[in-house]
């Protein structure tokens, strides 16, 4: 018995040392590993949402609100254009690993499509709704009159037909029905989900510096990973060539679930590296470095707290459900706004390796496609105590302020207090309130 046990082990183990490595050093890695480092162009993470919320047993949830991103979309004329400049850069090699290079098809990424959802990322916010309605359909039952739910996209195709397609996931089986109507707010008087819109302070203090620090990093840390690619390829690559090569790779993943082209011939360094790249670029678009980017969430995080209070006071106009179909300039500026991942140190091309290595702002779990930040007011069973718990793509966090996931709601309120004070009209102008 024991003899016949450890002798399979031992298959096991040799399989483990050998056979593995070998396969993993020409496949590169799988799409299950490579979703999850593509930064702020991974797609969401469904199975870190889980199918339950363990939150339930204890508490009954009294209103939730919901501030995501779109799910996948095509790339833009710029991205496109770099795409093109790598699969020809490619083309030309005579290594027959990239000989996929000449089958590249610019068609696949159509022009009257830039910006737009993808059919899988429809599919994908979909399925985001339908899971987290099963999870929540405690709550969801409760819904019996259209006007308990905020419904609300920014004025966007993408993030009008991705919230639809939560919605019609969300109350799949439910008894209202998914007909929930959806608002959109005008571009002109948007202050809450399109975040930049309406605050022209934000274009002079940000404009084009998160490139820039993106680019800045690259130049300086991509040199070897190019000449690894030039050396193997034959061909002329520069280090942006790199990471365009993984934008192309991200593209090629997060909508066609293809990773034996452009993704099979980078490095797992290179994914590594060029996930810090989407960090510093949009920590810098975003969130921390430029005070402005919290700031605009001025308004978004009033009306969550006032929410929040209604129900708190059961006030009959509180939703019980909110949604905001918005963008990554929607759920990282309010994370930023609430002081979440915040790092001691600012993503920078200069910043130490340590420092890379232990960053708590990361875009492949905070800005992937469908990301999401979540309020929940909730009610401990057989009390009358309330509480607060935020959770950043399903996955709960400690508000700073807060000393736990849990937060009793008169901590949470002198939490947000202070992220009151603040007038964006002033700020977006040029202000300093
Ligand atoms: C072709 O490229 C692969 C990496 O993609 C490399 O391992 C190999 O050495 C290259 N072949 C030649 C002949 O340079």
């Amino acid at each position: 018995m024991y003899l016949s046990f450890s002798l399979s082990w031992f298959i096991v183990y040799l399989f483990s040392f050998t056979i593995i490595p070998v396969l993993f050093a020409s496949a590169a890695y799988d799409y299950d590993w490579v979703s999850r480092h593509l930064g702020a162009r991974s797609p969401y993470d469904q199975d870190t949402g889980s199918s339950s919320d363990p939150i339930l047993k204890e508490y009954d949830i009294k209103q939730m609100q919901i501030v995501s991103r779109h799910g996948t979309r095509f790339p833009n004329a710029g991205d496109k254009k770099d795409m093109i400049r790598v699969a020809t850069t490619l083309a030309s090699s005579k290594n027959d690993t990239v000989a996929w290079a000449k089958d590249f098809n610019p068609n696949d990424y159509p022009n009257d499509k830039f910006d737009q959802l993808t059919d899988n990322g429809e599919e994908e916010v979909y399925q985001i709704g339908l899971r987290m309605g099963k999870k929540y359909s405690q709550l969801r039952s409760e819904v019996s009159q259209v006007e308990q739910v905020k419904n609300i996209a920014s004025n966007y195709p993408r993030t009008i037909r991705s919230g639809n397609a939560f919605i019609k996931g969300f109350f799949k089986e439910s008894t209202i029905g998914s007909d929930i109507p959806l608002t959109t707010i005008d571009a002109e008087q948007d202050t809450t989900v399109h975040l930049t819109s309406n605050c022209p302070q934000y274009e002079k203090e940000v404009g084009k510096s998160p490139k820039e620090q993106m680019n800045a990093y690259i130049d300086k840390a991509f040199p070897p990973n190019a000449e690894r690619l030039k050396k193997d390829l034959g061909v002329d690559l520069s280090p942006r060539d790199v990471f365009a090569t993984l934008l192309t790779c991200a593209y090629e993943a997060s909508i066609y679930h293809r990773v034996d082209t452009f993704c099979s011939i980078l490095s797992k360094e290179d994914y590594i590296m060029s996930e810090y790249a989407f960090d510093v670029k949009y920590t810098n678009k975003y969130s921390y470095p430029h005070e402005i980017n919290s700031l605009m969430a001025c308004d978004l995080v009033k009306e969550i707290a006032t929410d929040l209070d209604n129900a708190y006071q059961e006030k009959e106009d509180a939703p019980l459900i909110s949604f905001k179909h918005g963008h990554s300039m929607s759920v990282l500026p309010l994370a930023a706004r609430l002081g979440i991942h915040k790092d001691d140190f600012f993503l920078t091309a200069d910043a130490s390796q340590e420092q890379i290595d232990n960053r708590m702002f990361r875009t492949s779990k905070d800005d992937t496609y469908g990301s999401n930040i979540m309020f929940q007011l909730l009610n401990k069973k057989g009390t009358k105590e309330k509480f607060v718990r935020v959770l950043l793509s399903e996955v709960p966090t400690v508000l700073p302020g807060c000393d736990e996931e849990v937060c009793p709601y008169e901590t949470f309120k002198k939490a947000v207090a202070p992220l009151l004070q603040c007038n964006r009209e002033e700020i977006c102008n040029g202000g300093n309130s």
